[in-house]
Parts: structure tokens; C-alpha cells; sequence
């Protein structure tokens, strides 16, 4: 196998054309891989913990994977013992080693963002790259406040990769209100906070998802959380020795949201999604399908590794368009690919606006989604801020598209879904991203009964 250009993704040669052919019927159950979000930070914890950190039902994407080889890289002892099981022997807040090679984050703005926080307080420096996704995402937005703590970049014009970051000799604590909605800028910021004596604040407008909050207090440190004024702020005190943790990782409730989709547009569809995560600031997406009629239930709730999780039972169901409120955009920003498919065969118009956010993820989500739409027969219109879609109600989506789908997983996912409930098979023009969050997206959904095949 010969390497892949930088502007394709790692792996296969060749594009991977799929088509999701009209599968009724849809049974079993779907045994979702970890949280993506959750198996960065538990790699990245446990580098910066003294000892051993044990996880399982690690995510083994290749975000996840690219995050692992980036610890290493950073000094730690990070081993597979099996599938999601893995140990990492941290070396400490601030005591990072500085990495004797660029660092390729792949595809992942989180990773990406997330290890520029960790090290940004640290006396050493590295450089990082990504994939030709992750080289058009901008990273001014944690560059900005990681500057204020002392550390300097030097990239791309636009705050670009590859770029190489400088970190602070005497870093100092930063108090730091995000200008957008993102876990990842405030993560970035309390990861960097760690090595900066005395207090760092974060405040946000919106609550987002709060995972690096929980696993700080996990792990020994000084955390408050408090409403304000200026909105919600996380304070933190810097230089905690942190306790190595054990670390469950939930089902992600952002993988989940395909094969529920999926089981929704199935016509007599009955499919079982247990031990997914449900912590509030991720659960949005659900609190809208159950909006548009969707009959999903919500079987044994209980708590797994510190997260709330259920048992999902999802079956068909007629859905009504629904104008989803702005303001629970961060709850279910990964979600809004699916949201808008699935809006395609529900009854009526379902509006989705303050998503602009969606412009700068993996691609320009509002433009693809858009675009796939379109190509398939709906009818969309297209906002700065989010989107439209007229739907057609259930049954009646034309399909017969082929999608464009610009190295983003999700919109891959999101339009082969689609296509298991329409007219006419719907097509994405390359499938390989979806290795990035769910490697085994098509045979756990070749094992429900979908018929997703390779297209000529
Ligand atoms: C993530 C935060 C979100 C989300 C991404 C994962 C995280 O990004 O889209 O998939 O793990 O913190 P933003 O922080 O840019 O909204």
C-alpha cells in the first residue's frame, strides 16, 4: 500500500464509494464504540497523572489512535492490553517531554487542540500537522487565549497547520471568556491552566460539554463550576498533582445517533441501542427526535464511568418537522448532518439556526448537508447560521444523489442513513473518514440489515 496524499485520508488507496440501498426492517441490536470526546481526554489525562491510568472501551478510531502515538510523543507509556483496553503511565503536569518529531493529529480538531492546551504551559516545544481537513480548521481560537498564558505560535497565516508551538518558560493563569460555543477551546484553556500557578477561569455563554470538568475533579484537582453573570464559569487551580484514574468509557451518543436514524426511516424497524451516554450536555439530538414524535425509549438508566447512560429502544416512526431551539446547538453540535437527513422524511419544514459553527468542523456541515439535500431531491434552504429542510414526509425521499462528502465522517454516516429509507439508493462519493470515529460503522449496521454496498 502506497502512502495517501496529505489531502486524503490514511488507509485505503483508493475513495470508497457506498451506496445505501432501502432497507425496511431493520432489527437487533447495536453495540455502539466508546465516546470519542471521552477516549481523547482519558489518553490525555492519564499522561498528565503520576502512574497508571487503566481505560476500557477505549474509542480505537484513528482521532483516537492519532491522540495515543501524540502522547507517546509527549512521554508517556501508553499500551493496548486488547480491544479498548489500554494503560497509560503518565509523567505529570508539566513535566511533558518535548517531541522529537512532528506531531500529525490526522483528522481530529479535538486531538489537535486539546494536546496544543496540555503542553501550551510547558517549557518545550512541538509542531503539528493534520489531514487536508484539519489544515483548513482554524486555530486562532485556542492560540488567542493559550497566548495569554504565555506560549507563542508561529504557522500558517490565518493561524493555520502545520504551526509550531512555543510554550510558556513562566506561564501565569488566565481568566478567559470563549468567544463561540466550544468544548474545545475551554478544555484547551483548563488543560493549559494546569501548569500556570494560581487560578484559570473559563467562562461560557452556553454550557458545552463538560467532560474535561469531570475528569479534572476525578482526578484530584481544584475545580468550581458556577453560574455568573458573564455566563458559565469553571475555575481551576493550577498545578494539582493528578491521581491516575480508571476510566469506563461510555457508548458515544454521537456514533449512536446513525444506527437510531437509521431505525427511524426503516419502515417496521425495531433496533436496540444499549449503554449509550446521555450526560446533558451531549443528549440533545434526543431531546429533539422525541420532539418530532420519535418513538425511542429510554430502557434501565443508570451511571457508567461517571456518566449518566441508557438502554435505547428504537422503533419507525412518522416524525414532525420541528424548529430546534438555538440555544441547544453545543448539546448536539455533531449531530445537526443526521438531524437535517432524517428532517428530509419527516412532516413539514424543521428549522435548525445558530449552528454556525458547523462552517469550521471536519467541513463546512451546513454546505455539504446542503449540497447532499439537494442532490437527493429535498428541497432546503440555506441560512448563514444553520438551515431549512422542507420535508417530504416519511417514506418520501427521492434519493438517487451522490454526495459529496470533503473528509467528513459524519456526513458520510449521515447520507448513507438517509438512503436506507429512501426511494432510490443515495451515494457518498468516499467512506473512508468514517474509520476516523466508527471504524465498524458497516458491519454493525450490515448486522441490523442495512444494505450499504460499494457503488460502481
Ligand atoms: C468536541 C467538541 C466539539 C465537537 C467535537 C468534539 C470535544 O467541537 O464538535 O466533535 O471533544 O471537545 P467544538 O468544541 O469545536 O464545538
Amino acid at each position: 500500500m502506497t502512502a495517501a496524499p496529505a489531502d486524503e485520508p490514511r488507509g485505503e488507496d483508493a475513495p470508497l464509494r457506498l451506496a445505501a440501498h432501502a432497507s425496511p426492517g431493520l432489527s437487533g441490536t447495536a453495540t455502539i464504540p466508546g465516546d470519542k470526546s471521552v477516549s481523547h481526554r482519558a489518553l490525555i489525562f492519564g499522561t498528565l497523572a503520576v502512574g497508571e491510568t487503566r481505560i476500557t472501551g477505549l474509542l480505537e478510531g484513528e482521532d483516537v489512535l492519532d491522540t495515543a502515538r501524540a502522547m507517546r510523543a509527549f512521554g508517556a507509556a501508553v499500551t493496548r492490553d486488547g480491544p479498548g483496553a489500554w494503560r497509560v503511565q503518565g509523567v505529570g503536569t508539566g513535566a511533558l517531554a518535548e517531541p522529537a518529531d512532528v506531531i500529525d493529529c490526522g483528522n481530529s480538531g479535538t486531538g489537535v487542540r486539546l494536546i496544543m492546551g496540555m503542553m501550551a504551559t510547558c517549557p518545550i516545544s512541538a509542531t503539528f500537522t493534520g489531514d487536508g481537513s484539519l489544515r483548513h480548521r482554524p486555530m486562532g481560537r485556542v492560540l488567542d487565549p493559550l497566548a495569554l498564558f504565555g506560549a507563542r505560535a508561529v504557522g500558517r497565516r490565518g493561524g493555520l497547520l502545520p504551526l509550531t508551538l512555543v510554550g510558556a518558560e513562566a506561564p501565569v493563569p488566565v481568566r478567559y471568556a470563549t468567544p463561540m460555543a466550544s468544548a474545545q477551546v475551554k478544555s484547551a484553556v483548563l488543560l493549559a491552566g494546569l501548569n500556570a500557578p494560581g487560578e484559570t477561569v473559563v467562562i461560557e455563554r452556553e454550557a458545552t460539554r463538560d467532560h474535561t470538568e469531570r475528569m479534572l475533579m476525578a482526578a484530584g484537582a481544584e475545580v468550581s463550576v458556577s453560574e455568573t453573570p458573564e455566563g458559565h464559569a469553571i475555575a481551576l487551580t493550577g498545578r494539582p498533582e493528578l491521581r491516575p484514574l480508571t476510566v469506563a468509557v461510555p457508548r458515544d451518543p454521537s456514533s449512536a445517533a446513525f444506527p437510531v436514524a437509521a431505525a427511524l426511516v426503516s419502515e417496521g424497524a425495531e433496533v436496540l441501542v444499549p449503554g449509550i451516554c446521555l450526560n446533558p450536555t451531549r443528549a440533545g439530538f434526543y431531546t429533539t427526535l422525541a420532539e418530532m414524535g420519535a418513538e425511542i425509549a429510554h430502557e434501565n438508566p443508570r451511571e457508567e464511568g461517571g456518566e449518566p447512560v441508557a438502554d435505547l429502544r428504537v422503533r419507525f416512526s412518522a416524525l414532525a418537522g420541528v424548529e430546534v431551539p438555538p440555544e441547544r446547538a453545543p448539546s448536539m453540535i455533531d449531530e445537526y448532518p443526521m438531524l437535517a437527513c432524517l428532517a428530509a422524511s419527516a412532516e413539514g419544514p424543521t428549522v435548525m439556526r445558530g449552528i454556525a459553527e458547523l462552517r469550521v468542523k471536519e467541513s463546512d456541515r451546513i454546505a455539504a448537508t446542503v449540497a447532499g439535500l439537494r442532490a437527493n431531491g429535498v428541497a432546503v434552504d440555506e441560512h448563514e447560521d444553520g438551515m431549512t429542510v422542507h420535508g417530504r414526509g416519511p417514506g418520501s425521499v427521492p434519493g438517487g444523489g451522490l454526495v459529496a462528502t470533503h473528509l467528513d465522517h459524519r456526513i458520510a454516516m449521515a447520507f448513507l442513513v438517509m438512503g436506507l429509507g429512501a426511494r432510490a439508493p443515495v451515494t457518498v462519493d468516499d467512506a473512508r473518514p468514517i474509520a476516523t470515529s466508527f471504524p465498524d460503522f458497516r458491519t454493525l449496521m450490515a448486522g441490523l440489515g442495512a444494505r450499504i454496498q460499494p457503488a460502481g
